[in-house]
């Protein structure tokens, strides 16, 4: 993987900034986090496992990181975030709405509570962290960028909350883009391929567990780190979205000619996978 550096009017912009992710405690937040730290920002990132959030305090051991333990599915708790970083910080100049899971279980299986859980985290984490952050963004004409994926352009089958959670991601995205365009605030979603993370492995299965392992070769994935720095170049360059590789740049492209044909690749891609859910 070639390494990606970041250039010196990234790293202007970067300076002093606020900066809520949610989901930073890990994969691709973590080095989003960590990365914006680097470029001299301020950092305030939220997750559920407190013990991961101090350890990652203690880690990069700097005033800039600012953590608190929140779960995105719940609003009173993204209110809470918001305003214990607005308090801690001053402002919120971007928001990165980044907290998510995965599932891996055919839609004839599982269960209907599986399906809700991913929507609740994914999209209405970033609902309802968006709408609460949304004052401060106006006043500082920031930026409100989705973590999107491939999945949000296509349906990937024993994937359907995932699909349908970064589907409706984007169209929030793109009608909030259309209402605040002439308030200075940009909007945005990033589509990452697949990346070095821990999302494969907290994937739900049919019933709700964690799948417990990934059926991909991590180390041979685009590393968290490289997936961050084009993320932090995109949101500086104010980019309006940005799909990270060319299997994903293929797939959309392909999507909008020749759909039927994508339908087939996109089966016969998952039915290879180890353990596929696909018969
Ligand atoms: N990795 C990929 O291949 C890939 C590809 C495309 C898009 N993405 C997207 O990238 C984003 C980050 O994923 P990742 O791959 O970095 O996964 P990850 O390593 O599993 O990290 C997920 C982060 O989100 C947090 N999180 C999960 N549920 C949460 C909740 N309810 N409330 C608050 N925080 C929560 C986790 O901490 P706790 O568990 O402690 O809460 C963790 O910090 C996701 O939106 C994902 O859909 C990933």
């Amino acid at each position: 993987m070639p390494k990606v550096k970041l250039i010196i009017s990234v790293q202007r912009f970067y300076t002093n900034k606020i900066i809520l992710i949610t989901g930073g405690s890990s994969g691709i937040g973590f080095a989003l986090a960590q990365k914006a730290i680097e470029q001299n920002a301020k950092v305030a990132i939220c997750a559920r496992s407190q013990d991961k959030l101090l350890a990652m305090k203690k880690q990069l051991a700097t005033d800039h990181l600012f953590i608190f333990q929140a779960d995105v599915s719940q609003e009173d708790q993204c209110q809470a975030f918001v305003e214990a970083s607005i308090e801690h910080f001053g402002q919120i100049d971007v928001v990165i709405n980044n907290a998510g899971i995965s599932m891996r279980a055919l839609f004839q299986e599982v269960d209907t509570a599986v399906l809700k859980q991913v929507m609740d985290i994914n999209y209405w984490g970033s609902i309802f962290t968006t709408k609460s952050a949304l004052p401060s963004i106006i006043q500082s004409k920031g930026t409100i960028v989705g973590i999107s994926s491939i999945a949000g352009y296509k349906g990937l089958p024993a994937r359907v909350a995932y699909s349908s959670s970064k589907f409706a991601l984007q169209g929030f995205l793109e009608a909030l883009r259309i209402e605040l365009l002439h308030t200075g605030v940009n909007v945005m979603w990033v589509s990452p391929g697949f990346t070095a993370s821990n999302i494969r492995n907290t994937a739900l299965d049919q019933s709700g567990k964690a799948q417990s392992e990934t059926p991909l070769k991590e180390d041979k994935l685009m590393s968290a780190e490289a997936c961050a720095i084009i993320i932090l170049k995109a949101i500086a360059k104010r980019k309006r979205s940005v799909i990270m590789t060319f299997q994903g740049k293929l797939t959309v492209w392909l999507n909008k000619f020749f759909p039927s044909l994508v339908d087939k690749l996109v089966y016969n891609h998952f039915k290879k996978e180890p353990d596929s859910p696909l018969k």
